[in-house]
Order: C-alpha cells, then structure tokens, then sequence
C-alpha cells in the first residue's frame, strides 16, 4: 500500500515509520512539507500524494501550552483530521487517526467508588483545550463517513523525543530526590507498543481479500493503551527500578517520593483517573497487549 504518514518527526510517527515502511510505501510530510494548520495544503498534499491509506498521528500535543493557543491546537487537532477524514471520504481509503484518554474527565468509580477503566462507550468531558481540541478531531472523524479507525492513547513515552521516561531517567542523574504526583492514574504507554499493535492491524487490512467489507467491520473508535493503571509516582519508582537494575543510571537511583497534584499546580487541568479499558481492540483484533511494565523494559531495552 502507498500510506501517508504525519508526525514522523514525533514519538508516534518516529516509530511507525520504520516498521510500516517494511512493508509498504510510506510518504511521511514533515511540517516544512505539510503544515497541519494549513487546511488547503492537506487537501493539495493528498492529491498529489495518491494514498491507498492515511495515517494521522500527528498532533499539537502541549498540553500545558494549548491553554493559551487554543486556536492553533484546534487547527491542528479538531479541524486537520477533519479535512483528512473528508480526503478520505472523497477517495473511498481509510484514515487511521490517534487520540487522547484526556477526553474524559478523570472522575470515573465503580459501584464501590473504586477507580475502574473507561470502556469506549463511557461519555466524554474534557477538562482542558488539548482534550477538547482532540475530541473535536474525533467528531469530525466520525462525522465525515469515512472508513475510519480512531485509537485513544495515553502517557505515551518513547526512547525519542520529549517524554516523562527521558525526563525522569535526565533527573535521576541530577538529583537525590524526585517528588512525583501519585493521585492521578492512567496507563504509561510505550510508543513502540503503539506502533507495533497499529501495524498488525494495517497488515490485517491488507492481508484482506474484501478491504471495504473489513473496514465494515472494523471501522470504529478504540482504547490503545497498555494494559493495568499506575500513577506518575508508580511510573517513576518503576522506571527507577528497572533502569537502576538495566545498568541504565549513571548513579544510584534517587528516592521517589509522593506529592498530590495540588503541589503541583500545572496551565491545564488533568483528569484524576484516565485509565482506559482495552478489552474491545483485543477482541476485536486478536492483539496481545502487554501490561505497562512489560513495555516499559522493553523500551529500557532498546536504550543504551
Ligand atoms: N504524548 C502523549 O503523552 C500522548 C498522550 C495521549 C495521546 N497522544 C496522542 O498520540 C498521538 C501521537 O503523539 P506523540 O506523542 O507521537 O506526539 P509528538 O511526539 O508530540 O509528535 C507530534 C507530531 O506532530 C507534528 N506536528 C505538530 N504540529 C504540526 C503541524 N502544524 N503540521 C505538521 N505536523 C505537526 C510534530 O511535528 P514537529 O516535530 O515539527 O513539531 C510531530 O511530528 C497524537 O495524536 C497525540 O495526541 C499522545
């Protein structure tokens, strides 16, 4: 397949690249070469591209700074994947698009008042303009027609770019001590977990003898995240743990303390619980989908 790929310069797009160009032909814009707040260029862009299949991770994804550039966070998140959804609406291919457990607004309990993980169907609130510029994109998606796929991910880290894992392993050999927010829980996602379980699915695509009727099928909105629910302090004593026994660190593994998000005041607000379920893409798909550790020493692994 010939795809279009954005955001190669990013976390998600950086790892995609490589394994779907594997594959298949991959023409990956950077944002000199297609710039997402450009409507009209996408549509040039696309014209002149051909795609049997568009792939959409970029995205404005400052969550903090989004609060004071809404109108360019919405251009790039609520109203590009729109005009690529439309492209692909006019031409008859999918769009493959990623989005965000900010969508929702973290106050999710069960029965108990226990913290439990949103299904697909849980109703979305979000709290800050990232979320809702994001689902904006997503609504503009499903409102298009187009063959879609649409996956919610979160905390997602990779051995590139800017992320907490590189964050956390930079201050680990600055300092004593890390005083990590332990009341907010999600699921630390490895772009690499991403990338893989994104491709399988590609390939389940093409390995189709009816594409239309697999996208009949398969079209819809999906949790992808790893598997189980920690907070930025869990995330941090593990990443401490499994760098500190990797070799990883240039000294001994700081003490990791607990602080609340309110000593930690941030531009935008953050949902307390955003943990998602993930139960519908596996059984939809057969993936295996590895618990948050697992992937984390696997993105460990591919660090020197
Ligand atoms: N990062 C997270 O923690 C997180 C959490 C939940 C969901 N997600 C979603 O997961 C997906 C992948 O995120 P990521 O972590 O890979 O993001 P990322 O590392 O921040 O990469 C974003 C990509 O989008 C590109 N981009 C931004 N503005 C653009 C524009 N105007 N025109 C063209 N390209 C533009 C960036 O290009 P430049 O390099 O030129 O800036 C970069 O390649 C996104 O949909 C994001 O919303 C991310």
């Amino acid at each position: 397949m010939r795809i279009l790929l954005t955001g190669v310069t990013g976390q998600l797009g950086h790892t995609l690249h490589p394994i779907l160009s594997q594959h298949h032909e991959v023409i990956a814009p950077t944002r000199a070469e297609l710039d997402l707040s450009d409507t009209a260029a996408i549509a040039t862009f696309v014209t002149n591209c051909q795609p049997d299949l568009i792939i959409n991770p970029a995205a404005y994804t400052t969550v903090d700074k989004a609060e004071t550039e809404p109108d360019l966070a919405q251009a790039i998140n609520g109203i590009a994947p729109g005009e690529f959804a439309a492209q692909a609406k006019k031409r008859g291919i999918g769009l493959i698009h990623f989005s965000t457990d900010y969508v929702y607004d973290g106050s999710l309990r069960d029965e108990q008042d226990v913290l439990t993980s949103y299904t697909e169907d849980a109703p979305t609130n979000p709290l800050n303009v990232y979320g809702k510029t994001k689902l904006a994109g997503e609504q503009a998606i499903i409102a298009s027609g187009c063959q879609y796929l649409i996956f919610r991910t979160s905390w997602v880290y990779s051995t590139f770019g800017k992320n907490f894992l590189l964050t956390m392993l930079r201050l680990a050999n600055e300092r004593d001590e890390l005083r990590v927010v332990n009341d907010q829980w999600g699921a630390p996602t490895s772009a690499n977990a991403i990338a893989d379980i994104s491709a399988s699915i590609v390939q389940q695509l093409c390995a189709s003898e009816n594409p239309a009727q697999w996208w009949q099928l398969h079209q819809g909105l999906y949790h992808l995240t790893t598997t189980g629910r920690t907070s930025w302090c869990g995330f941090t004593q593990e990443i401490m743990r499994q760098a500190s026994a990797g070799g990883k660190l240039k000294k001994a593994a700081p003490s990791v303390t607990g602080i609340p998000a309110v000593d930690y005041p941030t531009p935008a607000q953050r949902p307390v619980n955003s943990s998602l379920n993930t139960d519908l893409l596996a059984s939809t798909f057969g993936v295996q989908i590895p618990a948050w550790e697992t992937a984390l020493a696997v993105c460990l692994s591919k660090m020197k």
